[in-house]
């Protein structure tokens, strides 16, 4: 199976990438790195799949040559990586000097590739000594994080591309603090509502001090998933409202207009942190650029109980390996509708997209035809955004190699290339040669 498109269309300053995280694929055992929140959640029963963790990923931070030619001879012009916060401060505070030589390793083994380094500077592991001192509940996290940002970016900044400070913060907040589902895996609105507003705090600080340091090409991150009535009742309706502003609307409108939608205000209520007000100008000073994280829709109906007052219903569509409706159509209507009502002229990227497949070995090789299909239907939403006006810049592929996926463990499976994670050997999959075979075909 191939692809439909090939370089000539889309723009000629259009970018292809694919992306990692830190934790997802490093080996956090290694080098000097500090214990973070993720290890100990997944040290506590129940939490993880197999209740595996990030200790030997996809031992990257051994193999990272070798990953970095994969990158370059699929043809990708980007690679967005994270930067373990844990591994550059092991105890939130002080500098591990092996960690910020590693980063400095990777930077140059990109540069040196032709690679852009995409940085993000937060892919979700905190140092636990900062969890200790309650992590993202904490308006302090917001400093702790600009210390961080400084300490690194003083060593890598002069190199990387573009950077964005956080990936995802409605996973940083809703997701793992009223959820429940990543860590610290609580389940707390009060402690939900600190998190939303400090880790866009973090935001602001971070890139105040990225600011400082005279780098350029600065960006937020956030995943938007579509949030459909479940069925046609006034009812589904308004929940379905409300979904959109706590997931989407939230972060984009903190970002973009400085404000938080009114809904998601009077929900929470009081458990916003107090003079949460006096912080909106530092959280959205200007970036250069948006990324979308898009996967998937969700259908959405009312349910008893307490604010927000909503669940989950299973949708009809074809559905990857984690269960997720495929819905390109979303993709095209987050692209237009943040450029319409948040970001206007400032470019887009889709900093992840991708699907987790069974991904069977079959004869030493991986036919993965249905993430060919995916990634062909998805970037096809691109282009239909791009035609219509839309500043889309950039599509990254979510992931390159098969990782730690976070709560699912190792079973889930998103590469573009296979990892065996017994010898930890990498097999590119057929969806990597369609890439590299669209992105060679001018
Ligand atoms: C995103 C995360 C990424 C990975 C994909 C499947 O929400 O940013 O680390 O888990 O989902």
């Amino acid at each position: 199976m191939t692809l439909s498109f090939s370089r000539s269309d889309l723009p000629a300053d259009f970018l292809f990438g694919t992306a990692t995280s830190s934790y997802q694929i490093e080996g956090h055992a290694y080098g000097g790195a500090g214990p973070t929140h993720w290890d100990t959640f997944a040290a506590t029963p129940g939490n993880v799949v197999n209740a595996e963790n990030g200790a030997r990923g996809c031992d990257h931070y051994h193999r990272w040559a070798e990953d970095l030619d994969l990158i370059q001879a699929g043809g990708f012009d980007v690679y967005r990586f994270s930067l373990s916060w844990a591994r550059v401060m092991p105890d939130g505070v002080a500098v591990n000097p092996e960690g910020l030589d590693f980063y400095d390793r990777l930077i140059d083994g990109m540069l040196e590739r032709g690679l852009k380094p995409a940085a993000t500077l937060y892919h979700w592991e905190l140092p636990a000594a900062l969890s200790d001192l309650g992590g993202w509940r904490n308006r302090d996290v917001a400093q702790w994080f600009g210390d961080f940002t400084a300490a690194i970016m003083g060593r890598i900044g002069d190199r990387v591309w573009s950077a964005a400070p956080i990936n995802e913060p409605w996973c940083v907040s809703w997701l793992s603090h009223f959820m429940g589902v990543h860590a610290p895996g609580l389940r707390d609105i009060r402690a939900a509502a600190r998190a939303m507003h400090h880790v866009m705090l973090a935001h602001g600080t971070a890139t105040q001090v990225m600011r400082g340091l005279g780098m350029s090409n600065l960006g937020a991150v956030c995943n938007l998933e579509y949030a459909q009535p479940a069925d046609d009742s006034p009812e589904a309706a308004k929940v379905a409202a409300i979904y959109d502003a706590i997931y989407n609307r939230f972060f984009l409108s903190g970002i973009f207009k400085g404000r938080y939608p009114q809904e998601v205000i009077d929900g929470l209520g009081e458990h916003m942190p107090e003079g949460w007000q006096d912080d909106m100008a530092l959280i959205s000073q200007p970036v250069d650029w948006c990324g979308l994280n898009y996967y998937t829709r969700k259908l959405i109906g009312p349910a008893p109980g307490p604010w927000p007052g909503l669940e989950e219903v299973e949708g009809p569509l074809p559905k990857t390996e984690m269960g997720w409706e495929i819905y390109p159509e979303g993709l095209y209507h987050f692209l237009t509708t943040t450029a319409r009502d948040f970001t206007g002229d400032l470019p887009l990227h889709v900093t992840e997209n991708g699907m987790a497949a069974p991904d069977r070995l079959v004869d030493g090789a991986v036919q993965d035809d249905d993430r060919i299909a995916y990634v062909d239907a998805h970037v096809g939403a691109v282009r239909r955004a791009i035609d219509e006006g839309v500043p889309v810049k950039g599509y990254y592929v979510w992931s390159l190699m098969d990782n730690f996926e976070w709560a699912l463990g190792f079973d889930k499976r998103f590469g573009l290339v296979r990892v065996d994670f017994d010898s930890l050997e990498r097999l590119p999959k057929a969806s990597y040669h369609a890439l590299a075979a669209a992105l060679s075909r001018s």
